[in-house]
């Protein structure tokens, strides 16, 4: 018999999974990715109630009741992230892999705080619930934790400070949690994703325009070029399927995954030496 011809996610087909801001952007779009790629169930938690209870509804069409569940949530709320996890495994009895996600980028200086809270702190929170679920050190199946960071982690600018620091904490953060060494107590795969530029509302003119009103060169011009949210998506299910632990990837320029981990180590050697 001729092999298939389509090349099956062993990383995702009949996994249960849980995606953090999954109601709109690109977290929408991994979604909608790993329901057609066979995932088995998968649970997005999300503060957009609107977006998500349409998104749920049109994944139940699709693809069935049990396949996906939206759960609202503000993940920076610790006992709602909680209360959201217990809800997926009362649900589904299992967890194997968790999309870290939901971000916010503010105009706004009193939403910095939000920002960090959002962006970093409930990424932590979440990566730590996820690991004492999965890991098979505390008596689970092993698993795959991705966050969600940004080319702008690896740019030294002075353009979205907040943002960007919460992105490059995101990268050092789940670089640290991927370590070999964690990775042979917990078999759970901790890998960061850098997403370039992409076209949803979170680049919106509105809020990019403020932060840089003294720049010669706005930044909201030179975010023109835009990824298509479905080669984000490409980009992101490839690296749930290849990703090593503590592994760093670029997903960018509607071009295919990139992995950058050893580029990453030789920069940091040379700060070491310092
Ligand atoms: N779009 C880009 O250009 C770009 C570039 C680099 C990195 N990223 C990263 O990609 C990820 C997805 O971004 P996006 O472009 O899809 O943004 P988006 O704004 O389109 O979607 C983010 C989602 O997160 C949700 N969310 C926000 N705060 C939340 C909270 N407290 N609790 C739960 N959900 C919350 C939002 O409601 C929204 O549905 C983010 O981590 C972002 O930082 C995006």
């Amino acid at each position: 018999m001729a092999a298939s011809l389509v090349k099956r996610l062993l990383c995702v087909e009949d996994k249960v999974f849980l995606v953090t801001g999954g109601a709109a952007g690109v977290g929408a779009g991994i979604v909608r990715g790993l329901l057609n790629e066979n995932a088995r169930h998968v649970a997005f938690l999300d503060v957009a109630d609107r977006e998500g209870s349409a998104l749920e509804a049109e994944l139940i069409t699709k693809f069935g009741a049990l396949r996906a569940k939206f759960i609202k949530c503000d993940i920076s709320d610790e006992a709602q992230l909680t209360a959201a996890y217990k809800q997926v495994l009362d649900k589904y009895r299992r967890l194997d892999a968790v999309i870290n996600n939901a971000a916010v980028l503010s105009i706004d200086d009193r939403n910095v705080k939000r920002m960090v809270d959002i962006n970093f702190t409930a990424t932590v929170t979440s990566t730590m619930k996820a690991l004492d679920i999965m890991g098979a050190n505390k008596g689970g199946n092993g698993g795959t934790i991705i966050n969600m960071s940004s080319l702008l982690a690896l740019n030294l600018g002075s353009h979205l400070p907040v943002y960007a620091a919460t992105k490059t904490a995101v990268l050092q953060f789940s670089i640290a949690m991927g370590a070999e060494k964690l990775y042979s107590e917990s078999k759970v795969r901790v890998i960061t994703v850098c997403l370039g530029p992409t076209d949803t509302a979170i680049l919106h003119r509105s809020n990019l325009q403020n932060f840089d009103k003294d720049s010669a060169e706005p930044i909201a011009s030179r975010v023109s070029v835009r990824q298509r949210v479905g080669s984000a998506v490409s980009g992101i299910l490839e690296v749930i399927d290849q990703g090593k632990s503590g592994s760093t990837w670029i997903v960018k320029d509607d071009q295919k995954a990139y992995e950058i981990t050893d580029k990453l180590s030789q920069a940091f050697e040379v700060l070491s030496d310092i």
